[in-house]
């Protein structure tokens, strides 16, 4: 039986075998027509939700939030039609459809926010004061848990414009959820799967050889046939039944793409889609007797003139928040390690990247502080574990055990302080470790560039 995993929003997708994007006026039509749509809640007749439209709209935990209309759709039947909408300062993957009785039609939001009824201004204001009350860098840990989003306006126009630009592109998730092995699952980003599949609700993935279809009975009849058990590559690490693969994204080049087109769905900013050749990949699975199941991976640039040790890294959602993501985040500094060389992961971060390098940074941090006895410089940490010294500040500065002297940054800690940050809600023991002696790996060699003369 497929178990399915929802983020924090349920769709009702059940109607929706097949369907398409709606036109305004068609839609506004065929909602004067349906009296019985009309019946169950407070709407009148001028307040029909439109592209563009901000209304109070109910999240799957019956929360209200203010919400803009991003597009419109309906399906072929023409009776029934759904809103996808934006939730304002939330992550983009909390976008989702929803029909109009998840409206509150009788607090729609005007331009300039000026009709906004009562509930806004008591957010508002609660929003205000609370934000007075906090330093600037709890804002900044409690926008990461909450996965607030920054606004325009907080970002250098560079970043905003680019930023608008890509919104523009993959405003609307077309494919709802995937079925990949026993799960499920939602998808919460746009990913730029061919166009025949990319407006599907649902597509179908192999969870081995990751091909994707459209069709429930295509997928059924694959499983038959397909002869994959495991990931394309050589097995780096065995233990228990998790199991680590290599895959060379110049040796299987359609396994690598349709891995990241399946990434895509829940990263929002990564663009690494077909160029594959230039990266390996680390693929993350639980064995049982039916194969290795599909868990996470990250993906590595074979050259990063940058210095980044992980590109792409995901945990897939049924799996997430069970201690997969820090595990591969070890992983990736272990193979640093063996490099001899000092790594970090490719920027942006996503809010849910940040939350859980930070975790892995200070948890390493704290292990060596705590045994530690002397002095210690920042490059030496970064010796000792492979992680980049602007990573080593920036965790220490949230752990407030780094003061800057002299033009230089000065790790200033007592056995006191890093007691209380053992004992505290930061110092988490990850669930999973890499277990170095199961570990089979020696780096590519590198082949020296010849200097022509
Ligand atoms: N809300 C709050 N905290 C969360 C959430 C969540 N939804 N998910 C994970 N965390 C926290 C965990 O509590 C944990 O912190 P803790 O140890 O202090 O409790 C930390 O994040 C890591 O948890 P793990 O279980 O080890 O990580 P997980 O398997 O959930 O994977 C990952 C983390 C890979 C970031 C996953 O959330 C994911 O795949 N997200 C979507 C893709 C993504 O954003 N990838 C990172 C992009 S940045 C880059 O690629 C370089
Ligand atoms: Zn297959």
């Amino acid at each position: 039986m497929a178990e399915s995993v929802k983020k924090d929003v349920a769709i009702d997708c059940n109607s929706l075998a097949s369907h398409q994007t709606g036109n305004i006026s068609g839609l506004k039509n065929l909602m004067a027509s349906r009296t019985d749509d009309r019946k169950d809640s407070n709407r009148s007749d001028d307040a029909i939700p439109d592209i563009g439209d901000h209304y109070f709209v109910r999240r799957s935990d019956n929360s209200w939030h203010p919400a803009e209309i991003i597009q419109v759709r309906v399906d072929d039947s023409g009776c029934k039609h759904e809103f996808y909408v934006h939730y304002e300062g939330f992550n983009r993957r909390l976008d989702e459809w929803v029909q109009i009785d998840r409206f509150n039609l009788s607090t729609k939001i005007d331009d300039q926010q000026t009709k906004v009824k009562d509930l806004t201004i008591n957010l508002t204001d609660l929003a205000d004061r609370t934000d007075r009350k906090i330093t600037r860098n709890q804002k900044r840990k409690h926008d990461e848990i909450n996965h607030v989003q920054k606004s325009y306006a907080e970002m250098d126009p560079t970043t905003a414009a680019l930023e608008k630009e890509h919104e523009a592109i993959t405003k609307v998730k077309y494919i709802d959820k995937i079925q990949i092995g026993r799960y499920e699952i939602d998808a919460w980003y746009f990913s730029p799967y061919p166009e025949e599949y990319g407006k599907q609700p649902k597509l179908f993935i192999c969870e081995f050889c990751l091909k994707y279809m459209r069709l429930e009975k295509t997928y059924r009849y694959h499983q038959s046939q397909c002869t994959w058990r495991h990931p394309p590559g050589k097995e780096i690490y065995r233990k228990g039944t998790v199991s680590v693969f290599e895959v060379d994204g110049k040796d299987v080049k359609i396994y690598c793409q349709n891995l990241c087109l399946l990434a895509k769905l829940f990263l929002d900013h990564k663009t690494l889609y077909f160029d594959v050749e230039p990266f390996l990949f680390y693929i993350l699975v639980e064995v049982d007797r039916r194969g290795c199941h599909l868990v996470g991976y990250f993906s590595k640039e074979k050259e990063s003139p940058d210095g980044n040790n992980v590109a792409c890294i995901l945990t897939l959602p049924p799996f997430q928040r069970k201690g997969y993501g820090k595990f591969l985040i070890a992983f990736s500094y272990e193979l640093s390690k063996l490099e001899g060389a000092v790594g970090s992961p490719e920027k942006p971060l996503s809010d849910l990247g940040k939350l859980s390098y930070r975790s892995y940074w200070s948890w390493v941090l704290l292990e060596i502080l705590r045994d530690f006895r002397g002095t210690l410089s920042i490059r030496e940490l970064s010796r000792m574990t492979s992680i980049g010294q602007n990573d080593i500040i920036s965790t220490l500065q949230s752990l407030n055990m780094v003061k800057y002297w002299k033009g230089q940054h000065v790790i200033c800690v007592t056995p006191k302080l890093v007691e209380e940050h053992l004992k505290s809600a930061q110092y988490k023991r990850p669930p999973l470790t890499v277990d170095t002696f199961c570990l089979r790996w020696d780096p590519p060699k590198k082949i020296p560039k010849l200097n022509k003369k």
